[in-house]
């Protein structure tokens, strides 16, 4: 599970998984639960995928784990080349890890250590959005626009300088959406001045935000210009794509979209598909070279790191995409998906938005279309309805708090990229009679 959500939105007890099929869950009681979300946006290719446990099993029977530190195997050899080859020539370096959280934090670490690495001690300093989510490590939370899950530990949390979220449907200040881009940009220049460019390390953003927005696109010509602004001012642009990435959107990274590159991009939960937990930070040769010629290697290592079995099953999942052009279906059924979605839920005037792209949909409810008028926190719709498609055996993931003060309902639909025409019929289905049941008892 992701750590931050109700357990079972409230349930008596937890349904007791047996046996998992593509796109379905079994549990004991026979009841079959359709994972229109990939449980947190992870399960990209289903359940008990028979190449990808062949693989797993191959891999254990050989051996479970070659120690990165001393050796180095086919496995992640192939895996690292595979991913790089989604960056391009100025990108060779990967560390792996066990999670998402993990992967921001190496790569607020490889930020650290190039700036250290450089000379440039002062440069310590990270900058932020509002209403993002970039993990559960210290490092990471600090990291995070997130009161609800950041509350308990405040004042343990790194300083972090945060800007306004690139929300098209709730724009920071109600600006004009032709003037969003401009506006935001404007923002973070005048932060990275005003801290003083000589102390920012880096700024971090999700290309597509998601369990802190509900799937939140940021506008056209957004990376662009923070791009432009980071190269400006010396600062590194770190993109965290461990919910958006590994083909979600429709394109492997979740900025091929912009054509924009960051300097260190965090993946995770698609990587592996959730067969062996996996993540990886990959960066540039620039930062990989300054970084080996100071210190010798990347200091963001674990004992985990590169696991073989992990680097097995991340190689078998991202094999079986690329060969069933997985990520090119995304693309195109996903736009029929979204459509779709729209249609079936049109006849609900508390549906306000439905946004992203590829299998990352964001649909947020509102009272009022015209005025964006959130429900009240306490009716806690968007887990009602997470509750009830539950019930109606689809596992859909609602979000609260896109709208401020713990407001803005949403729920996320993000099926695995192989689910057929007819389960994704079945989940427009299901999500809009649950959507009734809720709004229309
Ligand atoms: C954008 C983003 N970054 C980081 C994380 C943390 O990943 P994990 O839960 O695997 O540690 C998440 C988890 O939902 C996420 O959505």
């Amino acid at each position: 599970m992701s750590a931050h959500r109700p357990i079972g939105f409230g349930l008596d007890h937890l349904p007791r998984i047996v046996r998992g099929e593509g796109s379905y869950l079994f549990d004991t009681e026979g009841r079959q639960y359709l994972d229109g979300s990939g449980g947190p946006a992870a399960f990209c290719i289903g359940h008990a995928n028979r190449e990808v446990n062949a693989a797993i099993t191959a891999q254990l029977e050989r051996f479970a784990c070659a120690y990165r530190y001393l050796f180095t195997t086919d496995v992640l050899e192939e895996l690292t080349e595979l991913i790089l080859g989604k960056f391009g020539p100025d990108f060779g370096h990967v560390v792996y890890c066990c999670s998402g959280s993990e992967a921001v934090e190496s790569a607020l670490k490889v930020a650290l250590q190039f700036w250290h690495a450089r000379g440039l001690r002062d440069k310590r300093h990270f900058i932020a959005r509002e209403r993002s989510y970039h993990g559960n490590t210290l490092g990471a939370l600090s990291m995070s626009g997130f009161a609800e899950r950041r509350l308990p530990f405040e004042s343990s949390l790194l300083d972090v300088t945060f800007v306004s979220a690139a929300n098209a449907y709730r724009p920071a200040g109600g600006v004009a959406p032709a003037e969003l881009v401009a506006t935001l940009a404007a923002e973070l220049e005048e932060r990275i001045r005003r801290i003083g460019p000589e102390r920012v390390a880096a700024f971090i953003f999700e290309p597509v935000v998601g369990a802190a927005g509900g799937v939140v696109p940021a506008p056209p010509g957004y990376a662009e210009a923070v791009r432009a602004i980071c190269d400006r001012y010396d600062v590194l642009l770190i993109a965290d794509e461990v919910m958006c990435g590994a083909g979600r959107c429709g394109t492997w990274r979740a900025l091929d979209h912009e054509t924009v590159r960051a300097d260190i991009t965090a993946v995770a939960k698609g990587l592996a598909g959730g067969y062996i937990p996996l993540g990886a930070t990959i960066f540039s040769n620039a930062i990989g070279a300054a970084i080996v010629a100071a210190h010798g290697t990347i200091l963001t290592g674990h004992t985990y790191s590169g696991h073989t079995t992990a680097c097995a099953a991340g190689l078998a999942v991202q094999r079986i995409i690329e060969r069933d052009e997985l990520v090119k279906r995304v693309a195109v059924a996903g736009r029929t998906l979204k459509s779709t979605v729209q249609a079936a839920l049109e006849r609900f005037e508390e549906v306000g938005d439905v946004r992203g792209r590829g299998y990352f949909l964001g649909i947020e409810f509102v009272r009022d279309r015209i005025t964006k008028e959130p429900f009240p926190a306490q009716r806690g719709l968007s887990h009602e309805i997470g509750r009830r498609a539950f019930e109606n055996g689809l596992i859909c993931y609602p979000c609260a708090g896109n709208a401020g003060n713990g407001m803005g309902d949403t729920i996320i639909i993000a099926p695995p990229f192989n689910a057929t025409d007819a389960e994704l019929a079945e989940l427009v289905d299901k999500l809009a009679k649950s959507v009734g049941q809720v709004l229309r008892p």
